[in-house]
């Protein structure tokens, strides 16, 4: 005898449409999957528009324009959240978990912002909200994050956490790819948000970045509070000079706790050594490494973006429902989570890499070396190259040593006052270790 799992999916894009797939076409296999001879059934799948032309085509009836078809449906008891963005996202988990419904969610930024409420409501409803999908694409990380990694202490995560900058990253260092190239590669691919400005500004893994803070640390990290830059301002010139001294540019999300508990949380490009782990992702490819003091460093890597994994990781968080094992410690209690003390990004400290455009003439690097000297940062290399004669320019790259951001952003805006210096091309971190 089977009990019925009936099952409401919001949202039919991307990636609701592979969940939509699979649920159709492999009801079979996932439904054996779920154990306790229950059996999954897709009840209702909610649209924007229901004229709409769709490379999957699902049974019309299927298909509702009105959320209440779904959300007050006392036969559906699992809600699949899949249309992205804050709103009307966040309220159509809240009323779902307020109608004693288990919800799955692939949504960083709701899980990011709103997700200590969001637990709440879950905890005094006494039903799940799972987010499998919502960092890493397919990779499992939740879970190993909050079950096989809990005897650990974290004290630091660094992580390429969006699948479309690390496709554009690598497309333009192997490739020579324009980024706009890349990307229009990347939306095609399903890679990319509904509006990419939040995967190439840094914002989407500055979500990301938040939700893992926040298990790894037991604190609520609001994603305002995080300092974030994206890869926009990339060129061309600084992937062959990153080569030529030996490394390799990506987006990274860092998390760091310090002996006191203070936390430093950033998303910024940085350059890579060419032989680590981190620099071998490509693609849409994701790697997450955590610090713990049990375990040392662990990392875990894989698809990153794109509806099949992304549909990997949804299904399982169903499956995990329907099982009846789902873990514990997501009945986390939310008042426990700390405000945590977030290190100002001025006294944040790593080494630099700058590219400047300087008047040929000498003095020149006596100058700079000056100014670095009275703001204690000290000079570890420095390439001289492309001298444009007939301008009479030059260009020069310098990486230092470990400097706090504060004495860096002192010392360019001392550059800009020198007429010798003619333009800071770019300003990069390096993330040695
Ligand atoms: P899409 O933009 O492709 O799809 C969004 C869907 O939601 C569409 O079917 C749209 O309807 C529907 N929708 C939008 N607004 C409303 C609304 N107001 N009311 C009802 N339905 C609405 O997004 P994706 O599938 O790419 O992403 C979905 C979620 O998954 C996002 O949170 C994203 O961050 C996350 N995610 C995406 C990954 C990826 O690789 N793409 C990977 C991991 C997570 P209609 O079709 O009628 O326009
Ligand atoms: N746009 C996101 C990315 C999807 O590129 O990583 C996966 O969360």
């Amino acid at each position: 005898m089977y009990s019925e799992i009936k099952v409401g999916i919001l949202g039919l894009g991307t990636v609701g449409s592979k969940v939509a797939e699979e649920l159709i076409e492999r009801n079979e296999y996932h439904s054996a999957k779920s154990g306790n001879n229950s059996h999954l059934s897709l009840k209702k799948i909610l649209v924007k528009s229901l004229n709409k032309e769709r490379s999957y085509k699902v049974p019309t009836e299927l298909l509702t324009e009105n959320e209440n078809d779904i959300l007050n449906d006392p036969d559906i008891s699992i809600i699949i959240e899949v249309i992205g963005g804050e709103e009307p996202a966040r309220t159509y988990i809240e009323k779902s978990l307020n109608a004693g419904k288990n919800v799955i969610t692939a949504n960083k930024e709701v899980i990011a912002k709103h997700g200590k409420e969001l637990k709440k409501i879950a905890v005094n409803a006494d039903k799940q909200l799972l987010f499998e999908a919502s960092v890493g694409g397919g990779i499992p990380i939740i879970q190993p994050l909050i079950n096989d990694l809990a005897a650990n202490d974290i004290t630091a995560i660094r992580a390429i956490i969006n699948g479309t900058t690390n496709y554009i990253l690598t497309k333009m260092s192997q490739e020579n790819m324009d980024f706009t190239e890349a990307l229009d590669e990347a939306k095609s691919l399903g890679y990319a948000e509904a509006d990419p400005t939040n995967d190439i500004e840094g914002i989407d893994a500055a979500y990301k970045i938040s939700i893992l803070a926040s298990l790894a640390f037991g604190v609520d990290v609001k994603p305002e509070n995080i300092y974030v830059e994206g890869i926009t301002k990339l060129t061309s010139k600084d992937f062959r000079y990153a080569k030529e001294l030996g490394y390799e540019i990506k987006l990274l999300a860092i998390a760091r706790k310090d002996f006191s508990g203070n936390l430093q949380i950033k998303v910024h490009p940085a350059l890579v050594d060419k032989e680590s782990e981190l620099a071998s992702i490509s693609g849409p490819d994701n790697a997450i490494e955590f610090t713990g003091d049990l375990v040392g460093h662990v990392t875990f890597s894989g698809p990153g973006a794109g509806p099949n994994p992304t549909t990997s990781a949804i299904l399982s968080d169903l499956i995990l429902i329907t099982r009846g094992n789902f873990p514990s410690s997501y009945k986390i209690n939310n008042d426990l989570l700390a405000t945590p003390v977030l290190l100002p990004m001025e006294s944040v400290e790593c080494r630099y890499y700058l590219l400047l455009t300087t008047i040929d003439q000498p003095g020149v690097l006596a100058k700079i070396g000056t100014i670095f000297k009275k703001n204690g940062i000290s000079i570890s290399a420095v390439i001289q190259k492309d001298t444009q004669v007939s301008k009479g320019t030059a260009e020069l790259v310098i990486t230092t040593h470990t400097a706090t951001e504060n004495s860096i952003q002192v010392a360019i805006n001392e550059f800009k006052g020198i007429d010798l210096i003619d333009s800071i091309k770019s300003i990069i971190r390096i993330e040695d270790n």
